[in-house]
């Protein structure tokens, strides 16, 4: 099992942030949720302090979707990345935080009525409008309340990105953006250009998710910079900010190619300048959006072997007390993890196993095959790489009351999502 940031082995025990995993089942219980805050706020860093131009302004904008608690958006905040959200509910939790309002993004292929007007409430600083039928519910909104609204338009690049089909957001008929080959888009720009609430700053595109080759990257630069060239030969608006999005692949398994993040974004940065100058463009502005490549390292989840099982076929499982609830990607993309017995860091891993959730659902399996030390009932087992889209898209089913969120740092351990009770799973129940 890769360890990443401050995960460590001290005498024969996982230890994250300067802390020991049997002193976090000691204090918090399994299934828990565990976060390297050192390591969330050096891949902040990396971002920050390697996409930045001379030649424009940068802004890289965390996605919220991949992780997001109150505590997590300050530490954005602190840490100088702007945010973006894509729901009232991710909405909410920002201006609870006291994230900067001006620093916030709110995207979604359909925002109703409701988000749209508490994001104009709030001033929130900019919307990624997916449509025209978006458009015109912003732009009478914000009539009503005599209000302006700063917006980019999402665009469909038409960049074929090789990952996981659910997570592909280019192709040609991916419900998100209006795609920039179709002649109507010009229509539609025009739209904006005379809505007297709106004004368009720009476009966005984002070519997918935990993508590996960075030739779809480079490859929607060229695209969104040729397409701001023809938009303002057509239309003479000249965009100001180009949002490029996210997806940069990072590990989770061996079979895994990592972007190397430093030197990519720097890179990144030196074809922007090339191509700015030469398409002539006056773009003052170039975002970024990575959620994925801030948090997945940064989270283990660690769980307690409550069962060991061999099958007649002969398949070996251990049950864990957390599952598809907690971790839904292995169920629903094939996504592969690693895992060890923390407790026998130091040992040889010598048992193929099968790690098993505990809901009612055979897809209910977090690692398919997997080596383990010898595990036994009472270990503790922890699967790394879970802090993007594990807590964000965990469920209550069969009444299983969500983990708790740990942020460890410098040997201290902080909660900072209290694990859900009894009570918390029957709230809304009318008796
Ligand atoms: N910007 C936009 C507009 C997006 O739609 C996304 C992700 C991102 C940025 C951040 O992408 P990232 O850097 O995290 O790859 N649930 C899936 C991932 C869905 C991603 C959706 N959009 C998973 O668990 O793999």
């Amino acid at each position: 099992m890769k360890l990443f940031g401050t995960s460590k082995v001290v005498n024969n025990e996982l230890n994250i942030g300067g802390v020991g995993v049997q002193e976090l089942r000691e204090k918090f219980s399994t299934p828990l949720y565990v976060m390297d805050q050192t390591l969330l706020e050096e891949n902040m860093a990396i971002f920050r302090d390697n996409f930045k131009s001379d030649k424009f302004k940068t802004e890289v904008i965390y996605a919220s979707k991949a992780f997001l608690a109150v505590a997590m958006a300050q530490l954005v905040n602190r840490n100088g990345l702007s945010m973006d959200v894509v729901s009232g509910g991710e909405l909410f939790t920002a201006i609870k935080a006291g994230f900067p309002m001006e620093k916030l993004y709110f995207h979604g292929n359909n925002k109703t009525y409701d988000e749209l007007e508490l994001a104009i409430d709030n001033n929130l600083g900019t919307i990624i409008v997916d449509n025209p039928l978006e458009l015109h519910r912003l732009n009478k909104i914000c009539a009503d309340k005599n209000k302006k609204a700063k917006v980019l338009l999402r665009v469909n690049p038409g960049i074929d990105a090789h990952t996981h089909e659910y997570i592909q957001t280019s192709k040609f008929s991916s419900k998100f953006g209006e795609s920039i080959f179709d002649e109507e888009i010009f229509n539609i720009i025009k739209e904006f250009l005379n809505s007297e609430n709106v004004i368009l700053e720009g476009f966005h595109c984002h070519v997918g998710s935990q993508i590996f080759d960075e030739k779809p990257f480079f490859g929607a630069i060229d695209v969104m910079f040729k397409f701001a060239k023809e938009v303002e030969e057509k239309t003479g608006f000249a965009s100001k900010v180009i949002n490029l999005g996210g997806g940069f692949g990072i590990y989770y398994s061996e079979e895994d190619n990592p972007i190397a993040l430093q030197d990519f974004v720097t890179r990144m940065i030196s074809d922007l300048e090339i191509k700015k100058e030469e398409y002539g463009l006056s773009v003052e502005q170039v975002n970024i959006e990575p959620g994925r490549s801030i948090v997945a390292n940064s989270g283990t989840t660690i769980y307690t072997v409550g069962g060991v099982k061999d099958t007649f076929s002969g398949k070996k499982y251990i049950f864990v007390d957390g599952g598809m609830t907690d971790n839904i990607r292995p169920a629903l993309y094939q996504a592969k993890y690693e895992a060890a017995i923390l407790s026998k860091m130091n040992e040889e891993p010598d048992k193929e196993v099968t790690v098993a959730g505990k809901f009612c659902e055979s897809g209910d399996v977090l690692i398919d095959k997997v080596k383990l030390s010898n595990p036994q009932v009472g270990d503790l087992v922890g699967i790394t790489t879970t802090g993007a889209y594990c807590y964000s898209m965990s469920s209550n089913y069969n009444r299983f009351a969500k983990p708790a969120v740990v942020f460890v740092k410098d040997g201290k351990s902080k909660v900072i999502v209290k694990r859900e009770t009894l009570e918390d799973l029957i709230r809304n129940d009318e008796m």
